[in-house]
């Protein structure tokens, strides 16, 4: 019997390796060209440890990469912008924290999440997902991280999760022009993993910041790792939902709640009788805040 090793054009060899991939969590073509990110990792750790590597091949070198970190003491209070070698975490969160503050308004900490380098993620997104929704609004969401639709679209919450937070909002009477929307995490974890704790306290002085420059007059934490990173709580959702807290931006307290999240709701539909009661009590809070004054 003469037995054929399989081609890379055999049709179910190419079919094993696309279900391969789906079961990984990869559901959307990110780039036109395969990229070698394992070359690409070595080099960036080479190019910290001050060493040259060479790439394999010319095909799947990495993109030449700038000198190696200098130490902290010695660097200029820059964020890590897009060209550089991404900072390790703990530097990463310190530029993150001196690029949010230095941020006076809601489009210029976009303009600087942009060019921010520092947070792994934003390579593997597909674009910056930073807000939709109404900044002058009095009701700010914030959700976990971006998924497959809003990476694509580059907008919070439009994809299924996002037509039931929409839904959950109309039945008390407010929709995107009344409410802004964010995350806490602004790009898409690939497969939609969770965010690492380093990946959150990267992001967490920008969603911070856009908190402050929004300044609502009602927070809404959606689902428990945004309830846990924002307000600081270690309960679950379960135990934290419906309870109001504060959640002091630097300049102001707010009244914060935390909700079930729409996803976890598509998938236990019983929930929606508590989140039903958070929908209220938002409704009533809000109700109850006196007239703001014109800008
Ligand atoms: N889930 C989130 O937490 N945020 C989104 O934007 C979409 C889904």
């Amino acid at each position: 019997m003469l037995l054929m090793a399989p081609t890379l054009n055999d049709r179910d060899v190419l079919a094993d390796i696309l279900a391969f991939h789906v079961e990984a969590g990869v559901d959307v073509a990110l780039g036109e060209q395969p990229v070698d990110r394992f070359t690409e990792s070595a080099a960036e750790r080479s190019a910290a440890a001050g060493r040259v590597v060479l790439a394999p091949s010319a095909e799947s070198a990495p993109a030449p990469r700038p000198a190696p970190p200098v130490p902290a003491a010695h660097r200029p209070a820059t964020p890590a912008l897009a060209g550089e070698a991404p900072p390790p975490p703990d530097l990463a969160a310190v530029e993150a924290r001196e690029a949010a503050a230095s941020a006076p308004t809601l489009e210029a900490l976009e303009a600087l999440l942009e060019k921010f380098d520092g947070c792994p993620l934003k390579h593997t997104a597909t674009r910056l997902v930073f807000a939709d929704g109404n900044p002058q609004a009095r009701l700010m969401l914030v959700g976990e991280a971006p998924g497959r639709d809003e990476d694509i679209e580059g907008k919070p919450f439009v994809g299924r999760s996002g037509k039931l937070l929409d839904r959950m909002l109309a039945a008390i009477g407010i929709d995107r022009t009344t409410a802004y929307i964010a995350n806490v995490v602004p790009w898409r974890p690939p497969g939609n993993r969770t965010p690492t704790p380093q990946e959150t306290a990267i992001c967490l002085p920008f969603i911070c910041r856009q908190i402050e420059l929004a300044n609502p007059d009602v927070l809404v934490c959606l689902g428990g790792p945004s309830a846990q990173t924002l307000l600081g709580i270690r309960d679950g959702i379960t135990k934290a939902r419906g309870r109001w807290m504060d959640y002091d931006t630097g300049s102001r307290v707010i009244p914060a709640l935390a909700t079930f999240h729409p996803a976890y709701l598509l998938r236990s539909p019983l929930g929606k009788r508590m989140a039903w009661r958070d929908m209220l009590a938002i409704e009533a809070r809000l109700a109850g805040l006196p007239e703001r004054a014109p800008d």
